[in-house]
């Protein structure tokens, strides 16, 4: 959905380029530590796939690029707005900043978007009276139509999923900023240059803004509630001027695929299989989650709440 919304590309090319973007995610985790760091340098297994994923992908970029350059038409989409914009002295960017950007723009939606999606079903799949109250809703407001973009205002309990899978399994679960000058926070003294990660994972299951913080709840977020909460109690696309560009349209997707498929299927959850977040440069579930997929209709949903 990225790339064709935002390159306007055929997908399966994409899908070629970046299936294994995990590799990618993965190296930038493990660069956080020394020893890793280290063996960064060292042509390990981790380290040559990276090589290659990022072979791919930047292969798959400079191609888009130079398509478009020579196409020279615009297509109205992220793609042309970048090669058509222009700084302050009339200069356009270059093929390496253009695809900067573009990187960026595939590996920060890609990932994080399907991952509040796989933690979403996760969590339904404990939970069968919010899976409940979720069905009713979509059984109400489509009636067994697709949801389209006019839908959303009236799909508020399948946003207050997308918006609780998100407070409890933030998808980015640090963030860094690094102090410009020494500053003081919390009567802690921040030297100038010092690296500082906040954590979304612990803040949103901070029982001072929300109660019982560690169930899922997706009726908490009443329009009550969200005014009251203080700014930074509840920030999965960050803050700031570096907030998350692609908040609004990741919200628009994650709800209307959520809509999408749980009014299609059923998913349950497999007792055997255990699922473990697993903190990459993202909040992996460590052995995936496996679920059981039905048909949505005429099943008898399990009464009893599971923890999580
Ligand atoms: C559920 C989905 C997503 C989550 C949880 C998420 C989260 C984040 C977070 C936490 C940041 C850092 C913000 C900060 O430092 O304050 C970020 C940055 C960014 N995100 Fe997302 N994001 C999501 C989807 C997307 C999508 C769909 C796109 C693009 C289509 C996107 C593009 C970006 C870009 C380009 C940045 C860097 C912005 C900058 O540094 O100025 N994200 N995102």
């Amino acid at each position: 959905m990225v790339v064709k919304t935002l390159f306007n590309s055929s997908v399966p090319r994409a899908v070629e380029a970046m299936g294994d973007t995990t590799a990618v995610l993965e190296q930038f985790t493990t660069q956080w530590s020394v020893w890793r760091f280290l063996g960064s340098y060292l042509p390990t297994p981790n380290a040559r796939r990276f090589e290659r994923v990022m072979r791919g992908l930047d292969e798959f970029i400079y191609g888009l690029i130079a398509e478009r350059r020579a196409g020279g038409k615009d297509a109205g989409d992220l793609l042309s707005m970048l090669l058509l914009a222009k700084d302050d002295d009339g200069n356009g960017m270059s093929d390496p900043q253009l695809r900067d950007e573009l990187t960026t723009l595939m590996v920060a939606g890609l990932d994080t978007t399907a991952l509040a999606l796989s933690w979403a079903f996760y969590l339904l799949s404990k939970n069968p009276q919010a899976d409940g109250e979720l069905e009713a809703e979509l059984d109400s407001v489509l009636g067994g139509r697709a949801p389209r973009f006019a839908d959303l205002p009236q799909l508020r309990y399948t946003e207050k999923v997308v918006k609780e899978t998100m407070r409890l399994f933030p998808p980015a679960w640090v963030i860094g900023r690094e102090a410009v000058n020494d500053c003081e926070i919390g009567g802690h003294g921040i030297a100038a240059g010092t690296s500082l990660i906040i954590s979304p994972w612990l803040k949103h299951r901070d029982g001072r803004h929300f109660e019982n913080p560690e169930a899922f709840q997706p009726k908490r977020w009443t329009d009550e509630f969200t005014k009251q909460l203080p700014r930074y109690a509840y920030f999965p696309f960050g803050g700031g001027p570096r907030i998350c560009i692609g908040n609004a349209f990741a919200m628009m997707e994650a709800t209307l695929v959520l809509a999408i498929v749980r009014q299609k299927f059923r998913l349950t959850s497999l007792p055997s299989r255990t699922v473990t977040p697993w903190p990459t440069i993202t909040l992996q579930p460590k052995e995936g989650i496996y679920l059981k997929v039905e048909s949505g209709e005429g099943k008898a949903r399990p009464a009893k709440q599971e923890t999580i």
